[in-house]
Order: structure tokens, then sequence, then C-alpha cells
């Protein structure tokens, strides 16, 4: 049967667009005439490809992507109901604190969710995500300010970024809500989470215990995953990859660029849709998090939709990723 993207009530399209970079820069001085042209560009490329979930947070750019992001709304009538509004909260970047901080509190929770409306210049967040897990969180203090947020009807949802299962399963028995979402890293440059399950119990030192259940959480409890960097910034990709040649993995990762380009051949697509591809034929139906700027690229992610790898494709692809075989 043919999968539906959900967020708790929200049904949503397959790709995520990731609105980190679209403020250009991570300072406070306001954008550009080419920082605007290129946000527009980009945010008009996503939903002509039928993307329409857009993931922010109020750190990104400073905010600067989620003002620039409320211009381009303002610019464009009608598209409010046509998408889903994701953010953020939960980090402070270093500037009036003396180091970056996560703070859960109830008044930081609410702060920051009043600034991301403002800047958005919208009424309400369709799914509220709490950033990174603060080693700090009193979890009765989130669910008072989840309770506050919802009988003011600043946020439909609640998710999380960066969770482990058990994280998850207190804040979701504190707040009384489900938590719709766990947006992770994963990328073929960053494996883990997907081969965690197999290989907790060996040895070899890259095969770190990382996953905390995410992925059991996912297939059990429904959370719908969100992979964060899937293109690995473009490492493998790039005209030039960013593959480092003081590094002994050089020779590993380009035999990963290569078997990209062999299989982008073989299935007619882009390499960035076979990059994809590797984190969505997962059973856990993952959603990507792309970051590209680039309108063209916008179009070859998407592509991606409408591959499915073989499974003999993905064990190659992940094999070649860890640099070894599966044990
Ligand atoms: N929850 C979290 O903790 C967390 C952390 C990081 C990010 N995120 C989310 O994830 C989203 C995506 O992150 P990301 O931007 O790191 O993801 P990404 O899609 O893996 O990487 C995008 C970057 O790769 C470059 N790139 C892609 N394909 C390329 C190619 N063929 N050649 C050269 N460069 C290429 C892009 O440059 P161009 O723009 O020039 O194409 C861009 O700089 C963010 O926007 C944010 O929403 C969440």
């Amino acid at each position: 049967m043919e999968h539906t993207w959900t967020m708790g009530s929200i049904t949503t399209s397959r790709t995520i667009y990731g609105c980190m970079r679209l403020g250009g820069t991570w300072d406070a001085l306001p954008p550009d005439d080419t920082a605007y042209e290129r946000a527009f560009a980009a945010l008009d490329s996503a939903l002509a490809a039928g993307i329409t979930v857009f993931d922010h947070a109020d750190i990104y750019c400073h905010g600067k992507s989620e003002t620039l992001f409320g211009e381009w709304l303002r610019a464009r009538p009608g598209i409010r109901d046509r998408i889903t509004i994701q953010t953020k909260c939960g980090i402070i970047l270093p500037g009036g604190t003396p180091t970056t901080i996560y703070d859960f509190s109830r008044d930081h929770i609410i702060a920051s969710i009043e600034g991301s409306l403002e800047r958005l210049g919208v009424d309400v967040i369709d799914v509220l995500l709490l950033h990174r897990p603060d080693p700090l969180c009193d979890p009765p203090e989130v669910a008072r300010a989840w309770s506050e947020i919802s009988s003011r009807g600043l946020a439909v949802h609640l998710g999380v970024s960066n969770h482990s299962a058990s994280q998850i399963d207190i804040l979701r028995q504190a707040t009384g809500s489900d938590i719709v979402a766990n947006q992770v890293e994963i990328s073929l440059a960053h494996p883990d989470l997907l081969i965690a399950g197999t290989a907790w119990n060996q040895r070899h030192p890259s095969h770190p215990l990382r996953d905390g259940g995410v992925i059991e959480d996912a297939l059990s409890q429904g959370t719908q995953l969100q992979a964060w960097s899937p293109l690995a910034g473009g490492k493998y990709l790039a005209a030039s990859p960013h593959i480092n040649p003081e590094c002994d993995e050089t020779a590993r990762d380009e035999k990963v660029a290569k078997l990209l380009t062999q299989l982008a051949d073989r299935y007619d697509v882009s390499v960035e849709a076979i990059m994809l591809a590797w984190v969505m034929r997962h059973p856990s139906h993952i959603m990507p998090v792309i970051g590209t700027m680039d309108p063209k690229r916008i179009g070859k992610c998407v592509e991606a939709e409408r591959v499915s790898l073989s499974r003999e494709d993905w064990y190659l692809l992940t094999a070649a990723a860890r640099g070894h075989a599966m044990p």
C-alpha cells in the first residue's frame, strides 16, 4: 500500500526543505538584496518541486532565515495554507551568553516561539521541535510550556530533534502529548543510526553505540524520523568533493563518490537522488531535510522520491561508506 507522510494530523510532502542557510550569514547584519534573491529562488523552487514542509529554527542565521521566509510568505499570498511550517527552540548561541546554552525552561520556550511567530509573520507553528536535549531539562517544566503553547494556539504539534528514544518517552509521558517527529543526522557520511541495530555488539572502533533506540522508537511508536544533512553538506557530490587528502579516509570517500555516480547512471537519476534514496530506503519512511539553495539541485533531490534502491545496492553503499562489509 502506498505510504502517506504525516506529522500528527498534518499530511505532508516526503521531502522537507531545510531553511538553515536561507538567511545567508550567521550575524546580526540585515540580509542584502542578494540574500533575498537567493532565498526567494530556493523557496520558489522547493515549492515548485512539490515540497510542502519547511524546516526552521529560531537560531538559523540568528533569526534571519525565519525573517526572510516571512517576507517570502508575504510576497506569495495564499501559500501559508498550503504548507507546513516547522521550527525549533531550545538553543541559545553565544552572544548575550559566554557559550552555547541549551534551555528547555518554560520562559525560554515561550519566548522562542513568540519570536519565531513574529519573524515568520504567522499565527501558528505547525510543528515545534525541541532542538537538542538540554541536560538540565525538567520534563514537568517542558510540559507546562507545551500546555501553555497549546492552549494559546501557538503551535499544533510537538516534536524533538537529536533525542534518544528514552528521552522521547519521558517527554511523551510528561506532556501527555504525541511527539510527532524526531529530526536526527543521517547520511552516508553519518550512517551510524541505521546500522547500529546490527553493529551494536561489535568491537570495531567505527561501531560506536549511538542509536539510543531511535530507529526502534520510530518503528514501534510511529515517531516520524527526519534526516538532517542527508547530502552530508555536499561531501561526495561537489565537483571537487570535500574529501580531505590529509585524512586516511580519502580512499573510502572516493569509493563512495564513484559508486554514487555509477548508481546515478544506472537508476537514471542525479547523484543527489541516490544519496537521499539510501536514507529513504529504510522502512521507517524517513523524510530527508535537504539544505541546498541551488534551485536546480532542489529539483534533482526530489528525484529520490521515485527511486527504490535494491537491497544489494543499499548494502553496497553502506559497506562503501563504512569502509568495510557488514559483520
Ligand atoms: N536538527 C538539527 O540539529 C539540524 C542540524 C543541521 C541541519 N538541520 C536541518 O537540516 C537542513 C539541511 O542541512 P544541510 O544544509 O547541512 O544539508 P545537506 O542537504 O546535506 O547539505 C546542503 C549543503 O550541501 C551543498 N551541496 C549539496 N549538493 C551539492 C553538490 N552536488 N555539489 C556541491 N555542494 C552541494 C549545498 O550547497 P548549495 O546550496 O550550493 O547546493 C549546501 O551547502 C538544514 O537546513 C536544517 O533545516 C538540522
